[in-house]
């Protein structure tokens, strides 16, 4: 096993390194990997980014727009789209990550949404069918977020007005978020690229990955030991850099590594799959079933059988030097009504989050 495997993201290899310099491609042909047909390419730092986008887009003709995201959500990536101006409100999940439309229809009676966000969370292609219909009796847009998924799989990207992407989730890039338009109303000149805006610097990104790459395995698990926060702890602001631009370096970097995605797909899945077998034995149980087909898991997540089971296993792990991870920070508006959003929290609570883009050392994982 290498050092790179105990890295929380993946790293480039040293020929994309040598590739950073160079001529900037056309922003419609990096976007091919994840572009189904006509949809017109926007491209972004970060999906969160998109995201924020469609709220000013939105705002020109709904001041304020209302924004419904799942309570399931990392509330960080929420800021850009509340710095745009969104009122965002949370509708509920359950604790198989299935909409709560019972609550969905008593929310609607007093905040309904202006844009809908429907989430494929963890990369498994969910069905948005329901969340389509919900939104055409609502007068909503539509919004798929694929963050967690590498690239198009089932319906994914085929149901929504809008479907945004995170290619430096799963890429080894320094940043790219893809806003793909469906809509009619998406093609009018009111959405506009964020050209205008900065790209954040990737002078950062680029050292820390050289140090994970060249770092010895004991430095990388020292590290992963040292930056354990609190099982418990969501910590609150931090909102991303404002730069809303992809830059060139991402660009040049995002087109060399897509050429990638099958391969790391399959080594994904298997990496997934490994991790499985290896917890079957756990006091708990994979979120999703073991069925991907050809939809690739952005990390395996397991449902512990308790919060303190969960405390437990993140602590031993991390102190074994792997970065398994909580998610999400979750908003105060959910936190402080707890009694709203009670299969979110739970979730919080009980779930851990495994990287799957290398093996994960089996010895490593054993119960204390
Ligand atoms: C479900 C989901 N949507 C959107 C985002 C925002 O993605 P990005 O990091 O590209 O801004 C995240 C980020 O973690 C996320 O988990």
């Amino acid at each position: 096993m290498s050092a790179s495997s105990m890295t929380p993201a993946p790293l480039p290899c040293w020929q994309d390194v040598a590739a950073l310099r160079g001529p900037a491609p056309a922003r419609d042909e990096i976007a091919r990997p994840w572009r189904l047909g006509t949809e017109r390419v926007h491209w972004f730092s970060r999906s969160a980014h998109a995201l924020a986008r469609l709220v000013a887009w939105r705002a020109g003709s709904h001041q304020k727009p209302v924004l419904w995201l799942p309570d399931y959500f990392c509330n960080q990536s929420s800021q850009p789209a509340r710095a745009a101006g969104a009122r965002v409100r949370f509708y509920p999940v359950r604790s198989d990550l299935s909409i709560d439309w019972v609550a969905c229809r008593d929310l609607v009676k007093t905040a309904p949404p202006d844009l809908f966000v429907f989430v494929h969370f963890f990369g498994r292609p969910l069905d948005a069918a329901p969340a389509a219909d919900f939104c055409r009796d609502a007068g909503a847009i539509l919004i798929e977020d694929a963050a967690h998924v590498a690239k198009p799989a089932g319906a994914v990207g085929t149901i929504g007005d809008f479907t945004f992407y995170s290619p430096h989730k799963v890429l080894a890039v320094p940043n790219g978020g893809l806003l793909l338009a469906r809509t009619e109303a998406a093609d009018t000149a009111s959405f506009v690229d964020p050209a205008s805006t900065d790209a954040p610097p990737v002078a950062s990104w680029f050292t820390k990955r050289i140090l994970q790459k060249i770092a010895p395995i004991a430095l990388a698990r020292l590290h992963v030991r040292l930056a354990t926060q609190a099982f418990a702890e969501d910590p609150q602001g931090g909102a991303p850099s404002s730069m809303a631009a992809l830059s060139s370096a991402a660009a040049r970097l995002i087109q060399r590594s897509a050429a990638r995605l099958s391969a790391i797909g399959i080594e994904r899945r298997r990496n997934e799959q490994a991790l499985r077998e290896n917890l079957a034995r756990h006091p708990g149980t994979p979120l999703f079933s073991a069925d991907w087909d050809d939809a690739v898991p952005y990390r395996f997540a397991f449902r512990a059988e308790s919060p303190d089971i969960a405390a437990r296993l993140y602590h031993t792990w991390r102190q074994r030097g792997i970065p398994v991870e909580t998610w999400p920070d979750m908003a105060l508006e959910v936190l402080g009504a707890a009694e709203h959003h009670r299969d979110a929290i739970a979730l919080r609570r009980t779930v851990l989050l495994l990287p799957v883009h290398a093996p994960v050392d089996p010895a490593r994982l054993r119960l204390a």
